[in-house]
């Protein structure tokens, strides 16, 4: 067979659980389709299970996530916020949208996480907060990045987006932050197209983002029947997703063991399918410290430059695979020099490793035939 009659291996396709489209009809008769309905409930609480948080409220995104840790922060112009350069845009443009300055700071070579022994140089008079981004779920050293918040008095938010289901030394990913956000756009291992959640584990917060979440108002409050009626209390947006989301997410989070299963077969498979590969060409597979747990959420390769980075993706390409590359620092971007700064000695290694990295397919489905047909295609591209 050619290989133009070959179908496209996509980077991602969504799981579609053995429940979703039953339970998407249940939400659509039952006719509560707005925010905190019964699945918004039930995902919720499915999410506190998975990650031990003291409480969870879904969101239309994580990207919204994240802007509601920077309202609770109560964040003043020029505060500075200090987080790793190699993410999502949505990672800096929450806090900026408070006014304060996203200091960026370098990542690590290994896990291309926020590298923490660099952080305490970071620290000014202004910062109020370290967001760490746990990249492909795999965790940052919280162990150290806890002490360092704790001895300058600075929250700790995880961007976890990637990370549901990873854990650190046995812990879940998600429950070391005073606040969490969690992504269930389509891409992620759980989705329901968009969605997030706000993961509270200070229970201090719980009132103001209830209001936050629910256009500054008390309305959460009156629902309970706590307050005759609601009222404008604070600064909020409108951040409830639909009951209907909700179901789609009940039903993906209750299938999470069996994706979970298929996605790490998946993982192993290109690790191990790759390892002498990788080793005769410099090419870096996906490191995961000891004591970290990963949820399967991304492979990647970093090729030895930018050039045999972009001809390993037009080769996939040219067989049928899609392959992509991942962030462009932040701290380089238009927007990046604008709203934020770079910390001392700046960001060499998210410079070296965003034009190195390339991400393979993965996903729940993939097949025996279109993984064998993924590694293949790699262990055919000649290093120029
Ligand atoms: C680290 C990180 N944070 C935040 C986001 C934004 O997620 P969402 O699309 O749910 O807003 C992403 C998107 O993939 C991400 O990779």
């Amino acid at each position: 067979m050619n290989t133009t009659d070959l179908e496209t291996i996509p980077l991602n396709r969504p799981h579609l659980s053995a429940s979703e489209l039953a339970y998407l009809a249940e939400a659509v008769r039952g006719g509560s389709t707005s925010g905190d309905g019964p699945f918004t409930r039930r995902a919720a609480a499915l999410l506190r299970e998975m990650t031990g948080a003291c409480h969870v409220l879904l969101t239309t995104s994580c990207t919204h996530a994240l802007e509601m840790s920077a309202i609770l922060l109560d964040l003043r112009p020029g505060d500075e916020v200090i987080m790793p350069s190699f993410t999502f845009m949505s990672t800096a443009n929450a806090y900026a949208l408070r006014g304060a300055v996203p200091m960026f700071v370098d990542c690590r070579p290994d896990t291309l996480n926020l590298d923490e022994k660099l952080v305490e140089a970071a620290i000014t008079e202004r910062t109020r907060a370290i967001v760490v981004v746990h990249y492909a779920g795999v965790a940052c050293a919280m162990e150290a990045l806890c002490a360092i918040a704790g001895r300058h008095g600075l929250a700790l938010i995880e961007d976890n987006a990637h990370g549901l289901g990873g854990s650190y030394r046995g812990r879940p990913l998600g429950s070391f932050g005073g606040m969490a956000a969690q992504s269930f756009h389509v891409t992620k291992n759980v989705q329901c197209g968009e969605g997030g959640a706000l993961l509270l584990n200070d229970t201090g917060l719980i009132a103001d983002a209830e209001i936050i979440r629910e256009k500054g108002t008390d309305r959460s409050r009156f629902f309970r029947g706590q307050v005759d009626k609601y009222r404008w209390v604070g600064i909020g947006s409108s951040y409830l997703p639909s009951d209907v989301l909700a179901a789609q997410l009940t039903s993906q989070l209750e299938s999470f063991d069996g994706i979970q299963l298929r996605r790490h077969a998946v993982w192993r498979r290109y690790h191990e399918g790759l390892a002498d590969w990788a080793a005769r060409h410099g090419v870096s597979r996906p490191t995961v410290p000891d004591g970290c747990a990963h949820p399967a959420h991304l492979y990647y390769l970093l090729l030895p430059d930018l050039r045999n980075r972009q001809g390993l993706i037009a080769h996939l390409a040219a067989r049928g695979v899609q392959a992509a590359f991942h962030y462009q620092p932040l701290h380089s971007a238009p927007a990046g020099t604008r709203y934020g700064r770079v910390a001392e000695g700046g960001c060499p290694v998210t410079e070296q490793v965003a034009d190195r990295l390339v991400r393979l397919p993965l996903y729940a489905d993939l097949s025996e035939a279109g993984l064998t047909r993924v590694i293949n295609a790699v262990r055919t591209y000649e290093m120029s």
